[in-house]
């Protein structure tokens, strides 16, 4: 990628991230062009001395577009107190027209606009903003062609603030078209990384010390390059475990319908892969699955976990659900809440439905009223509250590998806890908060911790030996 180097090293710029990892990912290739034309990143602490700032916006739900607006009418100030600062909005909601529209009238101090169609676009509209002070808008068709390398845009420089801890975007896109959802509007169909880029990347990051790597996609499983001959997900993540060293591989987010039993055997075999699958269900009920258009029925789901759980020893497993969408009777709900209590999720991720423009469920009406939702969300919590305290107890007496991510941030809310005995947090395998007395040197390492306590949302241990 060809960026001119300006001489910019004392101005400040930041990226403010909404939604998904997808999305984090995007923003750490923008901070990558910001470094790359001497920008110095700074969090959101110091929006007040930055000369770009940037808002990297999630469609997902209503109220994540909310956000963005609500941060978008807070930076006006900024802007009065700095003359030079520009503005930049981005990401998902950038790629629905009637919200690209209301941007441009009534954020009138929003300098530039790109969809992520045009991500790779944003070092030439940075560029013309600075050099002409006009309001750019960019929003470019997408490339409905798989086969074609179009927008997979390999070069962009990428800035990743954890060295241990890496996302990888392996594919992007989806071709679902679940009813409710507006990522395939926004994100564009399909399309995967050739093997060859992304094993670079990865033997990178593995050679640079990097211990926990999550392979990012929409529909991660539904991975096909066609570079590489119909070269699908098993197959490479079978190439990217036999890259030598000591380190995790995850991935997020996968489709239940794209789950071969090679990938199950896979995930059985490899010390690599890490011991957590994240697998959306969205409903328990048969007929709201198929107005979602979600392609299985819950039996199908079912036997999946049972092979999982038969073929990959103490695999935890998360997922996503959706309460209140159109039509869900009493019944429908019930048939979800005996999922969650058949199935005992590790966690699960409720959403309460909103209504997206243009999707199927568009047209369907959203009749499910609030407190419904609600009492329904509320239910799924509490039960799952209990399911989750008594999976996390499982692990007392045992002792887990953990990978060592920070001083725990939280310390100061936990009154009940004696603070200087937890200091570090980390991640098992299977993805669970562990919270031990340690040090900062232990940052980055694997190191063996004896669970004492599972609490609801993370599990208590001390330090195996003097390590
Ligand atoms: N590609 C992933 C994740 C999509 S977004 C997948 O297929 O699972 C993450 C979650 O947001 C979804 O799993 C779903 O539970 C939820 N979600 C998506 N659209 C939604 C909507 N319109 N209303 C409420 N929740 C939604
Ligand atoms: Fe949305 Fe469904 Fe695609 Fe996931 S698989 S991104 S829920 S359309
Ligand atoms: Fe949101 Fe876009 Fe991710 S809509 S959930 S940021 S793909």
């Amino acid at each position: 990628m060809d960026i001119n180097l300006s001489n910019k090293k004392d101005k400040k710029a930041c990226v403010v991230t909404f939604g998904c990892q997808q999305n984090e990912a995007d923003s750490e290739k923008i901070k990558g062009v910001l470094v790359s034309m001497g920008y110095g990143i700074t969090t959101e602490e110091f929006l007040s001395e930055c000369s770009v700032i940037i808002m990297n916006t999630c469609a997902i739900r209503e109220h994540a577009e909310l956000k963005a607006f609500s941060r978008t009418g807070q930076l006006k100030h900024y802007k009065k107190t700095n003359k030079e600062l520009l503005i930049g909005i981005c990401g998902c909601m950038v790629e629905q027209e009637h919200r690209a529209e209301y941007i441009k009238k009534s954020f009138p101090y929003v300098d530039f606009l790109f969809g992520t169609h045009s991500l790779h676009k944003f070092p030439e509209i940075l560029q013309n903003a600075l050099k002409t002070r006009k309001r750019q808008f960019l929003r470019e068709p997408e490339i409905a062609d798989a086969r074609k390398k179009i927008n997979l845009v390999e070069d962009m420089p990428i800035y990743r603030e954890n060295k241990f801890k890496a996302n990888v975007s392996v594919m992007y896109g989806c071709n679902n078209f679940c009813s409710y959802c507006i990522v395939p509007y926004v994100r564009g169909r399909e399309r995967s990384r050739e093997s060859k880029n992304i094993l670079t990347e990865i033997k990178e990051l593995v050679a640079d010390g990097c211990k926990d790597i999550t392979l990012l996609g929409q529909n991660v499983n539904s991975y096909k390059s066609y570079q590489d001959g119909e070269y699908n997900f098993t197959e490479l993540l079978t190439d990217i475990e036999a890259v030598e060293g000591d380190y995790w591989i995850r991935f997020i987010t996968s489709h239940p319908k794209d789950v071969p039993d090679e990938l199950i055997k896979l995930m059985g075999r490899s010390d690599k892969l890490a011991n957590h699958f994240h697998l959306p269900i969205q409903s328990g009920s048969n007929r709201i699955l198929s107005l979602m258009n979600r392609g299985y029925t819950k039996e199908y789901y079912f036997e999946l976990i049972d092979k999982l759980r038969n073929n990959v020893k103490d695999i935890s497993v998360t997922t996503d659900i959706i309460v209140g969408f159109p039509t869900e009777t009493d019944e429908d709900f019930d048939e979800t809440m005996n999922i969650i209590e058949t199935v005992e999720f590790d966690n699960i991720f409720p959403f309460i439905y909103s209504k997206r423009k243009n999707t199927l469920a568009e047209k369907m009406e959203d009749d499910i009223p609030k407190e419904i939702k609600n009492n329904r969300f509320d239910r799924l919590i509490k039960t799952q509250n209990e399911i989750s305290l008594k999976k996390n107890k499982e692990y007392e007496g045992k002792t887990v590998r953990v990978l060592v991510e920070s001083r725990y941030k939280h310390a100061d809310n936990m009154p009940d806890m004696q603070q200087d005995k937890i200091k570090m947090a980390g991640r098992t395998s299977t993805h669970k908060l562990v919270l031990f007395d340690g040090n900062d040197t232990q940052t980055g390492a694997f190191i063996d911790v004896k669970i004492n306590e599972g609490r609801l949302a993370f599990l208590e241990g001390e330090l195996l030996n003097n390590q």
